[in-house]
C-alpha cells in the first residue's frame, strides 16, 4: 500500500472514530502513557540494574542509564514524528511500510517479533522467580520440578509452571478486550510505581557517599579475556541496561485502538519514556549509594539492598511491586506482539489467520492464539535466562531503521502533515542511528549469531511466503 493510501486510511480512521480493521478505538493519551510505563518498568530496573552495576559499570551504571536513555530519546522523537504523520497499526513496521516500502518494513517487523517474543518469556522467567519466592514465603512452595524447565542447565525440571501460567492468563486477558487489559494494566502500574517511590523514600537517608567511590571502577579483564568496568564498561552496561527501556515503542502498536492517534501517540511515547528515565537514574543512584555495587549481583538487587539496610518490610513491598511490574511488561509486550503480527498479516506477508479479529471482543484473536502457544512453549519449557540481549539487538535494529526513515521521509515527502516534528532534524534522527548502532556493536558475538540466524529465517519466510502473498504483489499482478 502506498504512503498516500496509508495516510488516507489513517485520516478516515480519525474522522469517523472507528477503525476499519475492526479493532475498537478506546484508548486515550493517559491510557497510552500508562501502557508505556507498564511496558517499560520491569526486569530492567528490578533485576538488571544491580547485575549491570556489579559486573559491568559499578556506580557508573547511572551513566549507562543516561547513555541508553539518550539513544531511546532520539529514537522516541523519531517514533513520535512517524506516529503523528503516518499513524496506522503495527508500530515501526507500519512506519517502515509507509516510508521505505514492503521489504524494509518486513525486516523491521521481523525484528520487532524478535524483540517481543524473546522479551516476554525472558521476563516470565524473572516473574516466576519472584512468584515462587512469594509462594514459599506463605508456605506454598512449589517443587523444583514445577519451577524449572527440562533444559535448565543447573536444575532440570519438568515445566516452569508459574511462567507458563502467567503467560496463559495474560493471553486470556488480551482476548477479552483492549480496554479491560488497559484497566488491569493501570492498576498494576500504580502498584509498581508506588513500590519504586517507597524505595526512593526509604533509601535516601541511608545513602553512604563512599559507596560511589570509585564512581568508574578500574578496567578488569576476566579469565575469558572479557573486559569489565572502566569507560568501556559504561557503554557495555548501556547495551545491556537498554532492556530497561524496551516497551515505549509498544505504545505505537496501539495506534488503531487510540481515539486520536496523531495527538495521543507522541504524548504516550515521550511521556512514558521521560518519566521512566527520571526514575531509573534516581533508583540506580540510590541503589549503588546504599550498598557497595559489588553486592548487587543477585536476582532481586533492589529488595536485596533494602534487606541489607534492615528495611525488611520495604523489601517485601518491593517484591510485590516487582511482580506487578513484570506482569505489566509482559502484558504490554504481548499486546504489542499481537498487533505487529496482525498488521503484517493484514498486508498479506503472513497467513490471514494472524489478522482474524473476533467480532464481539474486537481483539486480534488469531495472533493472540498463535503467539500465545509459541510463548507458552518458550516460557514453560525452554530456559531463556540470558536472552535479554537478543531482545535488545532486535529492538535497536528496528530503532535504527525508524530514525533513518524520518530522515528519508523528510526528503522524499516534505509536504507530509507532521503534527509532531522531531526537533533539530536531521541531527536528532542521525544521532539515533549512530547511538543505537553503537549499542548494537557493544553486544556480544553470541547475541549477533542468534540475531543473524533469526534474520536469515525472516528472509526465508519472506521469499517463500510474503513476497508472493503480499497485497502489493497481488495488486501488481492483477493489474498486469
Ligand atoms: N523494559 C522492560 C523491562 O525492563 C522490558 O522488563
Amino acid at each position: 500500500m502506498s504512503l498516500s493510501a496509508k495516510l488516507l486510511r489513517t485520516k478516515a480512521i480519525i474522522t469517523d472514530g472507528s477503525s476499519e480493521s475492526g479493532l475498537k478505538r478506546v484508548l486515550s493519551a493517559t491510557d497510552l502513557t500508562l501502557l508505556g510505563i507498564g511496558a517499560i518498568i520491569g526486569a530492567g530496573i528490578f533485576v538488571l540494574s544491580g547485575i549491570t552495576a556489579a559486573t559491568q559499570a559499578g556506580p557508573a551504571v547511572i551513566l549507562s542509564f543516561v547513555v541508553a536513555g539518550f539513544a531511546c530519546a532520539c529514537a522516541a522523537l523519531s517514533y513520535a514524528e512517524m506516529a503523528s504523520s503516518i499513524g496506522g497499526s503495527g508500530s515501526a513496521y507500519g512506519y517502515g511500510y509507509a516510508a521505505l516500502g514492503e521489504f524494509p518494513a518486513w525486516i523491521i517487523g521481523w525484528m520487532l517479533i524478535c524483540e517481543y517474543s524473546v522479551a516476554i518469556p525472558a521476563v516470565s522467567a524473572g516473574w516466576s522467580g519472584y512468584a515462587a519466592d512469594g509462594l514459599r514465603a506463605i508456605g506454598l512452595g512449589l517443587p523444583d520440578a514445577l519451577t524449572h524447565t527440562p533444559f535448565d542447565p543447573k536444575i532440570p525440571g519438568l515445566i516452569n509452571l508459574p511462567a507458563f501460567t502467567i503467560v496463559a492468563i495474560l493471553g486470556v486477558l488480551l482476548s477479552v478486550g483492549a480496554k479491560v487489559s488497559s484497566q488491569f494494566n493501570a492498576i498494576m502500574v500504580a502498584v509498581k510505581v508506588v513500590a519504586i517511590l517507597i524505595f526512593i523514600v526509604v533509601a535516601i537517608p541511608h545513602v553512604v557517599p563512599a559507596n560511589w567511590h570509585p564512581f568508574i571502577p578500574e578496567l578488569v579483564i576476566d579469565s575469558e579475556g572479557q573486559p569489565h568496568f572502566g569507560i568501556n564498561g559504561i557503554f557495555k552496561g548501556a547495551a545491556t541496561i537498554f532492556f530497561a527501556y524496551l516497551g515505549f515503542d509498544a505504545v505505537s502498536t496501539a495506534a488503531e485502538e487510540t481515539k486520536n492517534p496523531q495527538r495521543d501517540l507522541p504524548i504516550g511515547i515521550l511521556g512514558s519514556l521521560f518519566a521512566c528515565t527520571g526514575l531509573y537514574i534516581l533508583v540506580s543512584a540510590l541503589l549503588t549509594g546504599i550498598v557497595p555495587y559489588t553486592e548487587l549481583n543477585v536476582a532481586s538487587p533492589v529488595a536485596h539492598a533494602l534487606l541489607q539496610i534492615g528495611k525488611d518490610w520495604a523489601a517485601g513491598l518491593i517484591s510485590i511491586g516487582a511482580i506487578a511490574g513484570l506482569t505489566t511488561v509482559m502484558l504490554v509486550m504481548y499486546f504489542g506482539l499481537t498487533r505487529v503480527l496482525f498488521a503484517i498479516a493484514r498486508d498479506g506477508l503472513l497467513p490471514s489467520f494472524f489478522s482474524y479479529v473476533h467480532p464481539k471482543t474486537g481483539t486480534p484473536l488469531g495472533s493472540i492464539l498463535v503467539s500465545g502457544i509459541i510463548m507458552l512453549a518458550f516460557s514453560g519449557f525452554i530456559p531463556l535466562g540470558k536472552l535479554a540481549e537478543i531482545a535488545n539487538i532486535g529492538t535497536l535494529g528496528a530503532f535504527v531503521v525508524v530514525c533513518a526513515g524520518v530522515i528519508v521521509l523528510r526528503r522524499t515527502r516534505p509536504d507530509l502533515p507532521r503534527p509532531f516534528r522531531s526537533p533539530a532534524s536531521p541531527l536528532i534522527p542521525a544521532l539515533g542511528v549512530a547511538s543505537c548502532s553503537y549499542l548494537m556493536y557493544q553486544l556480544g558475538p553470541h547475541t549477533w549469531i542468534a540475531f543473524g540466524s533469526w534474520m536469515v529465517i525472516g528472509l526465508v519466510v519472506y521469499f517463500l511466503y510474503g513476497y508472493s502473498h503480499s497485497r502489493i504483489g497481488r495488486a501488481a499482478s492483477n493489474a498486469a
